[in-house]
């Protein structure tokens, strides 16, 4: 067996890379340059800390990547080691490649983070609760096929041609009849269909703002509309939330010294929080909106994930003044893949959004409008949404018993009357969120790291949001076990590095 005395690491502290990471990529170019050969011992991981003066977090949470990496192996009692031959350590036992080691990156700013957890959490075996789609087993697949041969029998090429860019008007009809219900009371000349409430969103920043120009959003925020705007060049500024939603003591000032062009929220089962904001703060809200003139951008895609309590009116159904832009879709509550949103707005913006809309894309698929539209004539969404939430309620009390069952002490999370998520913060004593995900993910479970829910990539540090919805209820439990015991095993680490001061 071979040790490695003198192993030195050039540690930069002022590099924007974090610590961990450079460990891992000094250790990985010696292993691979021959610097240590299969077989040598490496320190121990307090050893390690202590000798480079890091934490021993950093040092463990470099071991563990590298031995998923195929890199090194750990053998019980007896320490690490680089491991003798990588490539095959690196197949797991079912046949599947572990992460590649030049593209595996732990997600720590939101720019990087929503690809790289994702794709982190799409490793085989892996209980994913980090993305945003519904549960997948229950999706109306066969109405979707009787609807697209139906339309296809009915228009043949004309479903297939290019489509007006405002969308297909008998859907657009459709929806005005769908928001109706919610309250909002438009014409089908209000309403523009989009690619999914993604687009809608992209769209109304586009026509609304130009580069430079301020966005305010709760925080945290949508990871997507964070995207968003650093990909328009618009500045976003978070405005903290209560348990009421965006505070608007905080938002009446900031509009005063700042003068932002548009206002982004999400009322009903807000992403990733859960929160609902009460009837009176949107009251509030809109007020504060029209004395000062600023446009508002109201997400609704979550609202009608209503499983329990009463429902409230969205924002655009309240709003007198013509202020406010609503965007939603038909993809989180029907088919997130067939990418139909929609736009209701007034007439000061509708031409604005229309040439962005053409200029985007041309025009949403036909065939998906008119499959669609066909759906929903035929009652399709209705049914959905009752199986869909009656399902989604029996998955929140499992994840809310799991949590209580698995989760360390000192942890907490809300208690969702509707949505997909739960929002938790894990004790401030253990390791953050990011610190745990690599041992998360070794262990079999993944979540949504919560910095990249804020705008500069901090502020959530101990926060996870976990989609309890996209799993059935025994993988739920499975999930929440793995994740306490990845918890656990990265805090008995962190307490001994605690006790033990590094110099
Ligand atoms: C708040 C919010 N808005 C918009 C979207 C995008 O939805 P769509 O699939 O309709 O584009 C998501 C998806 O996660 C979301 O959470």
């Amino acid at each position: 067996m071979l040790s490695t005395p003198a192993f030195t690491v050039p540690i930069d502290r002022d590099s924007e890379e974090p610590i961990y990471r450079q460990l891992i990529r000094h250790v990985r170019t010696q292993i691979e340059g021959g610097g240590l050969p299969a077989g040598t011992r490496l320190p121990a991981s307090r050893d390690l800390a202590r000798q480079l003066n890091i934490s021993r977090i950093s040092v463990v949470n470099a071991y563990a990547e590298l031995r998923a990496e195929g890199f090194l192996s750990a053998h019980a009692g007896r320490g690490t080691f680089v491991a003798g031959d990588r490539e095959a350590s690196a197949v797991s036992t079912n046949g599947t490649h572990a992460m590649h080691p030049a593209t595996t990156e732990l997600p720590t700013s939101p720019d990087r983070s929503l690809r790289e957890m994702l794709r982190l959490a799409r490793k085989p075996g892996v209980i994913n609760f980090s993305h945003g789609a519904p549960p997948i087993e229950f999706m109306p697949v066969s109405h979707l096929r009787d609807a697209i041969n139906t339309v296809l029998d009915r228009d043949g090429s004309k479903a297939l041609t290019y489509e007006v860019p405002e969308g297909f008007y008998p859907l657009r009809a459709s929806v005005r009849d769908y928001v109706s219900a919610l309250g909002i009371h438009c014409n089908p000349d209000q309403v523009l269909i989009t690619g999914g409430t993604q687009q809608a969103i992209d769209l109304v920043v586009q026509a609304v703002l130009s580069e430079g120009d301020v966005l305010v959003t709760e925080t945290p925020t949508y990871l997507g509309m964070i995207d968003i705007a650093r990909i328009r060049r618009v500045q976003l500024h978070g405005i903290d939330m209560d348990d009421d939603g965006i505070r608007l003591d905080m938002l009446e000032n900031y509009i005063l010294d700042n003068r932002p062009r548009l206002i982004y929220v999400m009322p009903t089962f807000q992403n990733p929080t859960g929160r609902v904001m009460p009837m009176h703060r949107r009251r509030q809200l809109l007020n504060l909106a029209s004395e000062y003139n600023v446009p508002i951008l109201e997400d609704g895609v979550y609202n009608e994930f209503r499983f329990e309590g009463e429902g409230l009116p969205p924002l655009k159904a309240l709003d007198e003044k013509g202020i406010v832009i609503h965007a939603s879709g038909f993809t989180k509550t029907l088919l997130p893949g067939m990418r139909i949103g929609y736009i209701i707005v007034d007439s000061t913006h509708y031409e604005r959004l229309l040439r962005v809309k053409q200029a985007a894309d041309i025009s949403t698929p036909g065939l998906n409008q008119r499959a669609i539209h066909l759906m929903l004539e035929r009652g399709v969404l209705a049914k959905q949404l009752e199986r869909n939430n009656r399902e989604l309620r029996r998955r929140r009390d499992v994840a809310l018993e799991c949590a209580n069952k698995h989760l360390p002490p000192g942890a907490r999370w809300n208690t969702p009357q509707g949505g997909l998520y739960l929002w938790v913060e894990l004790p401030k004593t253990g390791p953050t969120a990011a610190e745990l995900y690599v041992s998360a993910i070794q262990m079999g479970v993944a979540y949504a790291i919560g910095n990249v829910f804020y705008g500069n990539g901090s502020g959530g540090s101990f926060r996870l949001r976990m989609n309890y919805a996209a799993q059935k209820p025994a993988d739920i439990e499975e999930g929440f076990k793995r994740l306490g015991r990845a918890w656990r095993e990265l805090a008995c680490d962190y307490a001994d590095m605690t006790k033990e001061p590094i110099l």
